[in-house]
């Protein structure tokens, strides 16, 4: 197994996960890696473990490095159970070490999650932890992705440990951002934020902005590759994305009955298309929802199709627009388009549900009785062209 150095005595002791194909949810179709990172000096400080299977791995490569039961103090950043779950077997393989946390939030949840009485050091903002030479701070970073949420920074090198925070869910034999792409990259951090952060946009501007007065040369985070070559890509893309910043496209989401209200998807699209704007188009039968919300983050305008069953919306459009609320997104208008048979119902929901997912709904919505004659196919037509007109 080949190290894998940051710089002197700091380490990547992660875990790939190639096989990873849902997140809580989230497709993860390229996998993922639970990156955690070793501190050499005086004292020996690990930055988080990895998910519970992949503990072994862990241990293998800090073993390369030093004995894991040398290891002075654990650090964990984040509760979430992919960084934490092998904390108990860590704490147990590394008798002496003591578990540094966040204060109140990270001693909780370490507590409801584990009901172990390890030796705790609470951190807040400001706190340093000497190992020798070296001094590692903590910088709070509330809901990024949860309340507990921390970055580690080593003052010394310039490398923030940015938990969640940067990461992407791809597994890669390599482990630095200039070894891998920008083209392979951004996409999945893209995704990562729209399906994870996307929510916490306010926090997320906060964050960077707090970050942009700390040097840093390198950012590891808990997921994904390590920036070292295109931090500012990455750090102006989270305030891009924070800010709800959007470019002129439009993401079509429709699922169809008889096919009706697929069709006037397309001609929405053809509309879209005519004015020269960014089109995207999926039905939701055949895309993933994690997939579609990648497309949804910088996207100006939303439109959701769905045929009228039982005088309501198709149920797999109602599960992408409580998916969509959940994820408050900024700053998209928003509109409703379907097929109906013998009694309408399913635009107007579409369109309150749209309200409550913050989008500023269009006053006006396309609903065809059955199969949309040409007449109504042009108006589908004419209707993607005034959005396009509104976005670009
Ligand atoms: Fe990668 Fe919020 O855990």
């Amino acid at each position: 197994m080949s190290k894998v150095q940051l710089a002197k005595g700091v380490y990547w002791v992660g875990a790939i996960d190639w096989n990873i194909r849902n997140f809580h949810g989230y497709s993860t179709h390229l996998g993922t890696t639970y990156n955690a990172y070793l501190v050499i000096d005086d004292k020996i400080a690990l930055i988080d473990t990895v998910k519970a299977p992949f503990f072994d791995q862990l241990v293998d490569r800090v073993n390369e490095i030093v004995p894991f039961a040398d290891i002075d103090f654990i650090i964990s950043n984040h509760v979430e159970m992919d960084h934490s779950s092998s904390l108990p077997m860590a704490m147990e393989k590394a008798k002496k070490a003591k578990l540094i946390t966040l204060e109140k939030f990270g001693e909780n949840g370490l507590n409801k999650h584990f009901h172990c009485k390890w030796e705790t050091i609470a951190v807040k903002e400001g706190s340093e932890l000497k190992l020798g030479k070296r001094t590692l701070t903590f910088i709070p970073t509330p809901m990024l992705h949860w309340p507990d949420s921390m970055c580690t920074y080593l003052i010394d090198d310039k490398i923030l440990f940015s938990m969640d925070a940067f990461g992407q869910h791809l597994a890669t034999t390599r482990r630095f951002d200039d070894e891998v792409g920008l083209d392979i990259i951004m996409p999945q951090a893209a995704k990562y934020y729209a399906n994870i952060l996307m929510p916490f946009g306010d926090l997320i501007v906060k964050a960077v902005d707090k970050l942009s007065g700390i040097d840093i040369k390198m950012i590891a985070p808990s997921h994904g590759i390590i920036w070292r070559s295109h931090i500012n890509d990455i750090v102006s893309a989270y305030a891009s994305w924070g800010k709800g910043e959007s470019v002129a496209k439009a993401v079509i989401i429709y699922d169809t009955m008889w096919g009706s209200t697929e069709k006037m998807a397309q001609a929405l699209a053809e509309g879209v298309i005519s004015e020269g704007v960014e089109v995207k188009l999926y039905n939701l039968t055949r895309s993933d929802k994690s997939d579609i919300i990648k497309e949804v983050l910088d996207a100006r305008a939303i439109l959701i199709g769905s045929p009228t069953l039982n005088n309501g919306m198709f149920p797999s459009v109602a599960d992408f627009l409580c998916y969509l609320k959940g994820l408050k997104p900024k700053g998209k208008i928003g509109a409703a388009f379907g097929s109906y048979g013998w009694a309408g119902g399913a635009t107007k929901a579409v369109q309150q549900e749209l309200q409550s997912a913050g989008v500023e709904v269009a006053d006006s919505s396309l609903a065809f009785k059955f199969v949309p004659v040409k007449e109504e196919m042009q108006k589908c037509v004419d209707f993607g062209i005034t959005i396009a007109r509104r976005i670009k």
